[in-house]
This record gives structure tokens, C-alpha cells and sequence, in this order.
């Protein structure tokens, strides 16, 4: 097993899967691989030939994969993005685990019933996936994406709103569409890339005060743990989320993929939490 991207040193993956076989007594390993990009299709060339389970995909790999498998599932299919590879008999199967990695992360935040209106902030690879989970789960009727390059929302509105029958629709990423788009949303996803380290002051939100009880807000951030839009909604009133679960549950399901072993999350978490501590 391993991970393919470009750099991938930093990846906290190998440690989390690892811990997970050492806990079930299993006989396998995980490892990264630094891939140049344009060679995606020969690294899983590769690890067909050699062999290999699967691998994982990260940065900047995910959409060359896409293009390099031999099968896609739904997942990869609405993100055009592939996460995870699987060699079934000989075939490349490619997943987007991501989708059921934020699925997962919302009902262990406890929302088994996701709200009737959500807003999301960014339209780029992150933001796809959780687009394709709303648009897709139980409950929700209309998602608002809102963007800094506002044509990028519309096209992913556009898209997804075309795809899953459910209402999308874009905006700007500025004070006015935020306030008018979390009127009467429950969920507020943050999907951009700001507040990442080492940008920890930066806040996606022009400004908080549209933040308030009764909103969750979720952030893909996991590094730092706690982001400046988290202490925002805290000082709000509304309840804030990082990413570090959709980080664990993406991974357990490429685990449970692979293996078919049901993975061991809590294992799983823990790993990562170390592996993150003593990286930043
Ligand atoms: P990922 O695959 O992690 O989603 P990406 O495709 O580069 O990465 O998308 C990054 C997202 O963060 C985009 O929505 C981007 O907005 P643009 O489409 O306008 O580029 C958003 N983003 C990055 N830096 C930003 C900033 N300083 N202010 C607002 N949005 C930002």
C-alpha cells in the first residue's frame, strides 16, 4: 500500500495506516512515493505490475489519476478527481474517498440530519467533494458556493446542481453574499485554502459577523487544528469543526477498500494526531 504526490514526505498517511495494520496484526505495509507530475500513469502502471494493493493520491496527482485509470467510481466521476486506487484483478479502480470521509466526519459531529441549506466557501478539489456529499445526502435542498474567482462557483454550481437534482447556487466570496447566503443555513463548510498553515491569522470570512447559534461550522483545515474561522464561530456562538475527521474517515474507507477489514478509526485518529504534532 502507499501514497503517490508530489512532495509527499510530509504525509501523515503512512503512520495512520501502519498503526492501523500493526493493531490488527497484519502482515502489510504502507509507504510514500514522491511521483513527478506526468508520470501518474506510469507510477500505477507500476504498482499493477509490482503487485501492489493500492495506493493513495494526493497533491498535485489527484486529477492525473482521474485520467489514468482503467474504472471510476460515482465519486470520482462527480469530483473528477481520483484519491484512491485499487487493483481489482488486474484493473485500476479509482475512488474518491473524500466524499465519504466529510459524509462520515458530519455524523460523527452529530449531524445525523444535515440542514436544509448549507453554504460552502471555495470551488476548487476540496470543495468538489463536499459539494457532491451535500448534494447527495438526506436532507439538504439548496447549497450556496461562494468564491473568491466567482466564475469558478458558478461552473461548480452549474455542475453540481445538474448532477444531483439538488438547488446550487453561486456567489462571491464577499461580506454582503455571505451574510444573505447564511440566512437560514445551517452548515457553513469551508473549503478554500485560507487559515492552512502557515497562514494561521487569515480567515476565509471578510468578516464573523454573520456567524451565529444554531450554525456548525465545519473547516477542511486540520493544520493548525483550531483555525482563526473556528475561534471566530466559537466567539459567535455557533459550533466549530476542524478537518482532521474527514482526514481519518477518507482513509478508513481506502482501508476498508483495500483490506476489507473494517478499519480501527480510533487507532487510526490517534496516529494521526501524533504523526501532525510532531511534523508542525
Ligand atoms: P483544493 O484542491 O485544496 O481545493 P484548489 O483547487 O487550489 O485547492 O482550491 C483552493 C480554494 O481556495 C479555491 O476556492 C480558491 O479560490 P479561487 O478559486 O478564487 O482561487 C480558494 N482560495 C485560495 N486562496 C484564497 C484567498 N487568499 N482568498 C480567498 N480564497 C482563496
Amino acid at each position: 500500500m502507499g501514497v503517490i504526490g508530489h512532495p509527499v514526505a510530509h504525509s501523515a498517511s503512512p503512520q495512520m495506516h501502519n498503526e492501523a495494520f500493526r493493531a490488527l496484526g497484519m502482515d502489510w505495509i504502507y509507504v510514500a512515493f514522491d511521483v513527478r507530475p506526468g508520470d501518474v500513469k506510469r507510477a500505477l502502471e507500476g504498482i499493477r505490475a509490482l503487485g501492489v494493493r493500492g495506493v493513495n493520491v494526493t497533491v498535485p496527482h489527484k486529477g492525473e489519476a482521474f485520467t489514468s485509470v482503467d474504472e471510476r467510481t460515482p465519486e470520482a466521476m462527480a469530483t473528477g478527481a481520483v484519491n484512491t486506487v485499487v487493483v481489482e484483478e488486474g484493473r485500476l479502480v479509482g475512488h474518491n474517498t473524500d466524499v465519504y470521509g466529510f459524509r462520515e466526519a458530519l455524523r460523527r459531529a452529530g449531524l445525523d440530519h444535515l440542514p436544509e441549506k448549507a453554504v460552502l466557501l471555495g470551488a476548487g478539489g476540496a470543495a468538489r467533494a463536499v459539494a457532491y456529499a451535500l448534494g447527495t445526502a438526506e436532507g439538504v435542498r439548496e447549497v450556496v458556493v461562494l468564491n473568491r474567482t466567482w466564475e469558478r462557483a458558478e461552473r461548480l454550481a452549474d455542475e453540481m446542481g445538474e448532477r444531483t437534482g439538488r438547488r446550487f447556487l453561486p456567489g462571491p466570496l464577499t461580506e454582503d453574499a455571505v451574510r444573505e447566503a447564511l440566512e437560514g443555513a445551517g452548515l457553513l463548510v469551508n473549503a478554500t485554502s485560507v487559515g492552512m498553515h502557515p497562514e494561521v491569522d487569515a480567515s476565509p470570512l471578510p468578516s464573523p459577523y454573520a456567524l451565529g447559534p444554531g450554525l456548525v461550522v465545519y473547516d477542511l483545515i486540520y493544520i493548525p487544528p483550531r483555525t482563526k474561522l473556528m475561534q471566530q464561530a466559537d466567539e459567535r456562538g455557533a459550533r466549530a469543526v476542524g478537518g482532521l475527521d474527514m482526514l481519518v474517515y477518507q482513509g478508513a474507507r481506502a482501508f476498508k477498500l483495500w483490506t476489507g477489514m473494517n478499519p480501527p478509526v480510533d487507532v487510526m485518529r490517534r496516529a494521526l494526531e501524533e504523526a501532525l504534532k510532531a511534523g508542525h
